[in-house]
């Protein structure tokens, strides 16, 4: 099981995990992280928990998770953004887990648009962004990282998920994982905080697979097909249609071809 005392062990890092709060069990880490916020709770504390009765995850689904051999967590930020960048903070997630399973474990893990992490072609991560905004500003983010660890076994409905463990042919710490990935957080912040994100944008294509390939983009009501051109610097997906080009911003990316 986490303790907060191994999770906060020789830390030392400015914002990020400053402020620890540990559950054995809670119903979404996002959920608690955002009571915590609306009660002024301060920027950089994080909510994480072995397991998750009510796990939250990208466009209404559930997201869930094995307890006590994943990484579920929540980080509360407070930058100084407008509306329109708010959603750039997925991609500082996603370059921070990238980055701390890479110095962790020695793999390359490859960024998949808008919050996917996959290693060996399976999804081990998940990024899911819970805004909230004040007219035209950010009031305050909860990220939440669903980080597949351990895990051994997955529903057959899952078939390109997978753990960091299976892939890999070994366990993992969850302790020094954790840790690793609030420092790259806290190391990444300073600019983000300013609304300075090109150079997370630079990392984060460098990781995408995805840029000159056929894609499918399901939303709600609309598939759109094409082909993948850039990540825009709003971090719209620009796709290449047989009718012109089109910039998205949600929905599930499926890769038809190479
Ligand atoms: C996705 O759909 O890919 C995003 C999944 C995000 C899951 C994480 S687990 C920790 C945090 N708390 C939640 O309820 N959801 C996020």
């Amino acid at each position: 099981m986490l303790s907060k005392e191994d999770l906060q062990k020789d830390l030392h890092t400015r914002v990020i995990g400053r402020r620890l709060f540990v559950f054995e069990s809670i119903d979404s880490t996002n959920a608690c992280a955002r009571t915590l916020a609306e009660a002024g709770a301060e920027e950089g504390s994080v909510v994480i928990a072995d397991f998750q009765t009510n796990g939250r995850g990208r466009q209404g689904r559930a997201w869930k998770a094995d307890p006590n051999v994943n990484l579920l967590f929540s980080v509360l930020l407070r930058p100084e953004l407008k509306r329109g960048s708010a959603g750039l903070l997925t991609f500082f997630a996603a370059v921070s887990v990238a980055r701390a399973i890479e110095k962790t474990s020695g793999c390359s893990i490859e960024c998949k648009w808008p919050n996917d992490l996959l290693l060996n072609g399976k999804k081990i991560c998940g990024i899911l962004l819970e805004n909230s905004l004040e007219k035209e500003a950010l009031a305050y983010s909860v990220v939440g990282i669903g980080l597949n660890v351990n895990q051994k076994n997955f529903r057959d409905d899952l078939r390109k998920a997978s753990s960091l463990s299976r892939e890999l042919g070994a366990p993992l710490s969850r302790d020094r994982l954790f840790q690793e990935l609030v420092r790259q957080m806290d190391e990444l912040y300073p600019p983000v905080r300013k609304s300075q994100f090109d150079s997370i944008l630079i990392e984060w294509n460098a990781r995408c697979r995805m840029f000159g390939k056929e894609v499918t983009v399901a939303q709600d009501k609309r598939h759109i097909s094409g082909t993948a051109v850039a990540l825009e610097p709003d971090g719209g997906l620009r796709i290449n249609t047989p009718s012109g080009p089109e910039t998205v911003y949600a929905g599930d990316v499926t890769v038809v071809s190479s």
